[in-house]
């Protein structure tokens, strides 16, 4: 963390912040190793965002229900838009007294400005969780809310300027920065967000194309999502699924066994005559070698365990024939068309887009109403 710390701080502009969020756990050791590496005299704020949320209620001490953020800068001055900040006075009772020394009597005009112009906010934050707001929830185990990194841009940052998430996770502060009209650099160790990044970003900014998305560090050729494949199979399963928008099932490297062989979940949306739309699901297994007779009937065998609707083996063009001649010939229907329960799907195709998955409405919720 302190090395990522230090690099954090060669590249900050002098006008520019950095905030760093934690837990109460870990706080007070983050704060020291920020004031060694920023300067005690560069603290600017610990924020405490409050939350209520779900978690099993402790007996014998109180709920933790807040994380920490600490803002440091490292110049001798740094943009703080005040004005961009403020929030709405609740309780006129809270305004600055000056509002109330016109005279005995209030000026309402007055108290009705400065209540439009709002207070800047304290250094404490409420605001709900990100797997509260279902507009919001991608999946990701530790996603941030829009609205707090949102304010964090606003506050610390101009439009045009640059903002850095080296611990970018979903895409959160590039999806703020983004609507902020701010550019954005995201870094991840997890080959599973650059995906979920890409299809946040492309889903709720439609003037966007791929393209315009520099992505880098992951496979782009055959060549590179086999060197992956042979490298790092866990990173690799995590790439294919984030890009083919499954939800990762978020195992350690090396873990089995709750997981099943499910290496990833997917969503699509059915047309069933006369019903609304739900969810229905598909399990994705990933294969980087070669696929055995034996991996496609477990995967039926899988599918049918979890009740899920279908399921996806995801390989090597040159494994496409085993999946093929092994699969279970059965197909489910919409008001649509039909559906295999049992594909395969290369990676030749993520690669190049050519071609989507055969389900109904797959990447509906993702992308917007698009079909693949
Ligand atoms: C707490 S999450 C960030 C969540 C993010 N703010 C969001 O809203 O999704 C931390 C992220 O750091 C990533 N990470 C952990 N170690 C890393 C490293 N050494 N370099 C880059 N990313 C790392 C993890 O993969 C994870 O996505």
């Amino acid at each position: 963390m302190a090395l990522r710390l230090r690099a954090m701080r060669r590249v900050l502009k002098p006008t520019g912040s950095i905030y760093l969020h934690c837990d109460p756990t870990a706080s007070h050791y983050l704060k020291l190793v920020m004031d060694a590496i920023f300067g005690r005299k560069n603290f600017r704020n610990e924020i405490v965002w409050c939350y209520h949320g779900p978690g099993s209620p402790r007996m014998r001490q109180f709920n933790r229900k807040h994380d920490v953020i600490f803002w440091y800068n490292f110049g001798k001055s740094w943009t703080f838009n005040r004005d961009d900040v403020r929030v709405p006075y609740k309780d006129p009772k809270q305004m600055p007294r000056r509002a109330f020394d016109t005279g005995t009597s209030f000026d309402p005009e007055q108290i009705e400005a400065m209540r439009n112009r709002g207070k800047v906010p304290e250094d404490w934050w409420q605001h709900r969780i990100a797997v509260r707001s279902k507009t919001e929830r991608t999946g990701y185990p530790t996603q941030k809310p829009l609205g707090i990194l949102e304010r964090i841009i606003k506050a610390s940052s101009n439009p045009g300027d640059i903002v850095l998430d080296p611990f970018c996770g979903c895409g959160t502060t590039v999806h703020a920065a983004e609507q902020l009209n701010r550019r954005w650099i995201g870094i991840d160790i997890s080959k599973f967000s650059t995906g979920l990044i890409r299809d946040r970003i492309l889903h709720n900014f439609k003037y966007l194309n791929a393209d315009d998305i520099d992505m880098r560090g992951i496979p782009e050729t055959v060549a590179e999502a086999r060197d992956l494949a042979r490298s790092d199979a866990f990173e690799f399963e995590k790439w294919v699924c984030g890009y083919i928008g499954a939800e990762g099932m978020f195992r350690e490297p090396g873990e089995k066994g709750a997981d099943g062989g499910v290496d990833g979940v997917l969503k699509f949306f059915p047309v069933r005559e006369g019903k609304k739309m739900k969810p229905e699901y598909a399990i994705v297994q990933v294969k980087g070698g070669n696929v055995s007779p034996d991996a496609v009937k477990a995967l039926h065998e899988t599918v049918r365990r979890y009740e899920a609707t279908a399921g996806v083996m995801v390989c090597f063009a040159d494994q496409l024939g085993t999946v093929e001649n092994q699969r279970v010939k059965a197909t489910f229907r919409d008001a649509w068309g039909s559906y295999p329960v049992i594909q395969g799907y290369s990676i030749e195709a993520l690669l190049d887009d050519s071609r989507g998955l055969d389900l109904p409405l797959y990447g509906y919720k993702r992308r917007g109403a698009r079909l693949m």
